[in-house]
């Protein structure tokens, strides 16, 4: 059996991924900040529940002893995410951006993944095929938000790009520090969730694909590694 915990799976590509991988046979964790929208996802999905705010120690601390107690973990998807908008909805541009609030985005996307991998990596060590998913975003790919003829060229915000591209790079460096650890990186695709007020393109179904494909590599599989459904990313 594998054990699966995905952080933010109260909602969204989060929810998504637990629905699938309850699916494929997963003992699945829903990580959830709150407890009341953890326990009303995990009574839909038949999966787990576990109380964890990815931005406080102890909170995944003690997610950690929940997890130990039941029999260990398998697979970490780091999923929790946000984004910066203003209050009327906009992505904070450049020019607005403070080091104050892209700090508490980072401490969310960044600090978060570190805070919980690091926290999990005793469990990851004692199962037979460790995987980490790292949920990242095209907008954290230099090259792509470098060239002018791709959509990720045209994002105005500073914070949430930055925070990719360093779980980017925060990935690939587990990657190699653990090599017998599958963790990759991976870009969903812009999904219609709270995250851009349901303004993506792609359903949360398309979305989840390259999570639950990566959550699911074996020993053999890819990793230190950039994916969306159709294949490697550039960096
Ligand atoms: N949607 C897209 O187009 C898109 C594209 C590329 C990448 N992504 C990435 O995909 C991931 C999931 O986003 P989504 O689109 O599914 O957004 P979403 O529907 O807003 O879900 C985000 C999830 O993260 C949780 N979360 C936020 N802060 C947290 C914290 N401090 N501790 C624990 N959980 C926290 C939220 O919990 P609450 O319900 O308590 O707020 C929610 O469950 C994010 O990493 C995002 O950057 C999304």
């Amino acid at each position: 059996m594998t054990t699966t915990l995905i952080t933010g799976a109260n909602k969204g590509l989060g929810y998504e991924t637990a629905r699938r991988l309850v699916s494929a046979g997963h003992t699945v964790y829903i990580g959830s900040r709150d407890a009341d929208r953890g326990r009303r996802a995990g009574e839909e999905l038949g999966a787990r529940t576990v109380l964890i705010d990815v931005t406080d120690d102890d909170s995944v601390a003690a997610a950690v002893k929940v997890v130990e107690a039941d029999g260990g973990l398998d697979v970490l998807i780091n999923n929790a995410g946000i984004e910066a908008r203003t209050a009327d909805g906009g992505v904070v541009g450049a020019g607005e951006e403070t080091a104050e609030s892209m700090r508490r985005l980072f401490e969310t996307n960044v600090f978060g993944v570190v805070r919980v991998t690091h926290a999990f990596l005793p469990l990851l060590r004692r199962s037979a095929a460790p995987v980490v998913v790292n949920v990242s975003s095209s907008l954290g790919s230099l090259a792509r938000v470098t060239a002018p003829d791709s959509p990720a060229h045209a994002y105005p915000g500073l914070a949430y790009p930055a925070s990719k591209a360093t779980v980017n790079m925060i990935t690939v460096q587990y990657a190699k520090a653990f090599p017998a650890m599958r963790i990759n990186a991976v870009e969903p695709g812009y999904t219609a969730t709270d995250l851009n007020r349901r303004t993506g393109t792609q359903t949360v179904e398309q979305g989840a694909e390259i999570i639950v494909r990566m959550a699911q590599v074996g020993p053999d599989g890819p990793t230190g590694g950039y994916f969306d459904a159709e294949g490697p990313l550039p960096w």
